[in-house]
């Protein structure tokens, strides 16, 4: 029995040692310490010893089995050291490699002029406030005094989602948000995406970029309007550029005017950008209309305001001579990327 439990355990060890991987091992392990092992068959046949026999040889196999136990468990290390190994030597990665060139993005022009809009009020002590893309009928056109039968309310110039909420066709709804949100004095813009009902072609997009203006307080008359203006535009288009004021109409202001820049290509003698006019028309504006002021609350017996609405998509036309509107839309990067 003795010799039988010795020549167990030099087995066990030679199959240990010769195993290759975690598998490998584990079948061993079944082989002789399984349910059905040749270590624990002994162990079950200890019945047929005698009392005297029985605890050495117990205490043997005992022994036997904690010794291939530990060959097992020897042989586990070593394998999955051996692994690793292996790993480290297949998986090598080379960091001498040259990588692959990740280029650049860029803002899209759009943006940048919307950014460079945005630095010159804040200059003036303007806030920015934004307002929603799909805003009430109310907001876009009735509480900036359009009547129900003015032409931009159509079907055909708006979408509409329901009879009374639209996808804004203007920033001006911001203007009554801010009149019914705050109290004089106000100073904001709005920059923002509005929309019409318009095929795209080189001049018009359905969707497109405004900024609007806004200021409420006692006293602002057309001549802050003006100044306020003039300095924008030196400030966008440099300092010899001039402003013009022609007679206009908006609902929601009174007097109205749209105002052109003097062509910061030619100075206002005339070139192909202006046509031949030496101005370019670049926003329109007004005093906010009394009826607009008392809907929101405004007393304007005690208030008085301006407004502007400048097009983003037209002055970046303009400033990079761009004659088409939709390369403003593609994302073709032969076109961004010149910016
Ligand atoms: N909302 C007008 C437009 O889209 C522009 C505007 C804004 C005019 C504010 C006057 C005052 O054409």
């Amino acid at each position: 029995m003795r010799e039988h439990l010795e020549n167990i355990k030099t087995l066990a060890k030679a199959d240990i040692q010769a195993t290759c991987s975690e598998a490998e091992l584990e079948s061993v392990r079944i082989k002789y310490l399984g349910k059905k092992g040749l270590l624990t068959g002994i162990l079950r046949g200890m019945g047929q010893l005698s009392a005297e026999e029985r605890p050495v040889i117990g205490a043997l196999a005992n022994t036997v089995r904690e010794e291939v136990d530990n060959y097992i468990e020897e042989r586990s290390r070593l394998l999955k050291k051996m692994e690793l190994q292996d790993k480290l030597i297949t998986e090598k990665l080379d960091v001498t490699l040259p990588a692959n060139k990740k280029s650049l993005g860029r803002l899209h022009p759009i943006t940048q002029i919307e950014n460079r809009m945005k630095e010159i009020f804040l200059g003036m002590g303007f806030e920015i406030v934004e307002g929603p893309e799909v805003e009430s009928s109310y907001n876009n056109f009735d509480a900036l005094n359009a009547p129900a039968d003015h032409p931009s309310r159509d079907y055909q110039d708006t979408f509409y989602i329901t009879p009374s909420t639209l996808l804004r066709t203007q920033t001006s709804p911001v203007q009554i948000r801010a009149m019914q949100d705050r109290e004089p004095p106000i100073r904001i813009i709005s920059p923002g995406r509005v929309y019409r009902c318009d095929e795209m072609d080189a001049t018009h997009s359905p969707m497109f970029h405004q900024v609007e203006g806004l200021v409420i307080d006692k006293n602002i008359t057309m001549g802050d309007l003006k100044g306020t203006l003039a300095h924008f535009a030196k400030s966008l288009f440099g300092k010899s550029t001039q402003t013009r004021f022609r007679p206009h109409n908006f609902p929601f202001t009174e007097p109205s005017a749209e105002v052109d820049v003097s062509c910061f290509v030619c100075g206002g003698s005339g070139c192909r950008l202006c046509k031949g006019e030496g101005w370019i028309e670049i926003l329109g504006a007004g005093m906010v209309h009394p009826n607009v002021l008392s809907g929101c609350g405004i007393d304007p017996e005690i208030y008085s305001g301006f407004a502007f609405g400048v097009g983003i998509e037209r002055v970046v036309m303009r400033k990079y001579n761009i004659d088409n509107m939709r390369l403003l839309f593609e994302n073709d990067l032969r076109f961004l990327q010149q910016f």
